[in-house]
């Protein structure tokens, strides 16, 4: 299993403040309304079969059924699971979510999805290539593959991890090993090697004013990056 217990105990532990916006998880709820926007650049959202590996809380997954796409909502921590069901139906949102392996849920489905969405989770695996040819075999051929994670180098070392965990706590302390972060050409040639053709790489900044994010040429710490299946 592609599936890191250290890392999902460490979620586990956190899954009551996934939609506590003043939280650990603040910055993914700042980051939200970019992340839609960069998708809605890319893919007609509506009635779109989507894939969110890794889902959290649902805060990107009730966006996407806002905007009236099919969402499933994979994650490994039981949980985060549970927290992300309940909210959903607090909410009234109609959200497949499930508490299982990306392994498993391939053995299972019989149908290939639209787009995946993998957003902050590749740095969280063991295997970052078996990620990328997992996602690339459950996507339609001219379906889209949404991910974002950290670049790696000094920048991405003072600011994702010195400062946002240690200085101005803004993220849980741990939540990030720093060699886990790819640079957007080792992403880029994981995605060629699983047959999926870059799009878009798009740099994303931070205010630290007010924690707000936008659109930035500079991926030397955030990044998104679109690909289409071959
Ligand atoms: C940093 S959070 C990102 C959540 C969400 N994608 C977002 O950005 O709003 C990473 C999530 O991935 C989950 N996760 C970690 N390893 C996983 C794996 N191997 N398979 C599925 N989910 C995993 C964690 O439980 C956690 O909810």
């Amino acid at each position: 299993m592609n599936i890191d217990e250290k890392e999902i105990n460490n979620f586990d532990s956190f899954a009551h403040e996934w939609w506590n916006k003043r939280g650990p998880y603040k910055l993914i709820h700042n980051l939200t309304p970019l992340r839609l926007d960069y998708i809605q650049q890319h893919i007609n959202i509506k009635n779109s079969n989507i894939l969110d590996i890794g889902c959290g809380g649902g805060i990107l997954a009730e966006e996407l059924t806002d905007k009236g796409a099919k969402v499933t909502g994979l994650d490994a921590s039981k949980k985060t699971i549970q927290i992300a069901k309940s909210h959903a139906k607090e909410k009234n949102h109609n959200i497949n979510y499930l508490n299982i392996s990306l392994e498993d849920h391939i053995k299972k489905i019989d149908h290939k999805y639209d787009a995946i969405v993998c957003f902050e989770l590749i740095e969280h695996v063991p295997d970052q290539l078996k990620l990328i040819q997992d996602i690339s075999s459950i996507c339609k051929q001219g379906g889209k593959v949404f991910l974002s994670t950290i670049n790696r180098n000094i920048v991405s070392f003072a600011f994702a991890k010195i400062m946002a965990e240690y200085i101005l706590n803004i993220v849980p302390e741990g939540t990030h090993q720093y060699k886990k972060f790819i640079k957007p050409s080792e992403l880029a040639k994981m995605l060629e090697l699983a047959s999926l053709d870059i799009d878009d790489i798009r740099g994303v900044k931070l205010n630290p004013i007010d924690y707000s994010f936008s659109f930035s040429s500079m991926t030397k710490i955030n990044y998104f990056m679109t690909s289409t299946k071959k």
